[in-house]
């Protein structure tokens, strides 16, 4: 499973690349606002300064909603580096949209997704990646998880080769139930991917380890 960071902090970027186990970015226009990054040009320098810290897919998402206006703001951004993913939403002119991207060879990450009939549309559309938004349906009492497993199964069933990318998680286990039911990316804000590390027992059997050494050498 690929791992993204869910964000726009370029600092948090830099720290999860580090660890050496970033394989991409995701952002919305939300993480941008977060950010403060307004205005057109701002806008796509970010996404510029992003790919040059991750050598990986970079989602850049696209702000209209009709045909006309995603196709001319997805070719700006994909024009902008190799690594740029068109990121579009789950609406009726969102999946023309990545069914004309797909046609150019232009990939795209299918977002707002909440249904495995939304998931089947944007593999008929040819999406690269599929964003179901775990945590938004567990914040309304769905199971967001379940979503991940019933697409991995369509998906495996019909043989569709979009890729699944949990998105909207919230925590460390979201991040290893999304891995054991089939997600190929998960996307997640820096504390949860940090969250990963935390056991008790670790931290309890290194002081023991570092204590035994200094009694041994002292
Ligand atoms: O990038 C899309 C998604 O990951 C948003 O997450 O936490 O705002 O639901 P969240």
């Amino acid at each position: 499973m690929k791992f993204f960071i869910d964000t726009a902090n370029l600092d948090q970027i830099r720290e999860a690349h580090d660890l050496g186990i970033l394989d991409g970015v995701t952002t919305n226009p939300s993480l941008m606002a977060k950010e403060g990054i307004t205005g057109a040009e701002a806008v796509l320098k970010h996404y510029v300064d992003i790919c040059n810290i991750v050598d990986g897919d970079v989602s850049a998402e696209v702000i209209s909603t009709d045909f006309k206006g995603m196709v001319e703001e997805g070719e700006k951004l994909a024009a902008l580096h190799e690594n740029i993913v068109v990121k579009v939403p789950m609406i009726k002119d969102g999946i023309k949209a990545i069914a004309h991207f797909t046609n150019q060879g232009i990939r795209t990450n299918c977002t707002l997704v909440f249904s495995p009939g939304q998931a089947i549309l944007a593999a008929k559309a040819g999406a690269t990646y599929l964003s179901p938004f775990i945590g938004r349906l567990d914040d309304i009492n769905w199971d967001g998880m379940e979503l991940i497993k019933q697409i991995a199964e369509i998906y495996a069933v019909q043989g569709y080769e979009t890729q699944i990318l949990a998105a909207s998680v919230r925590n460390p286990l979201h991040i290893v139930k999304a891995a054991q039911f089939g997600a190929d990316v998960v996307t997640c804000p820096l504390n949860a991917i940090l969250g990963l590390l935390n056991h008790p027992l670790t931290d309890i059997g290194l002081a023991q380890f570092l204590a035994d050494h200094a009694k041994a050498n002292k």
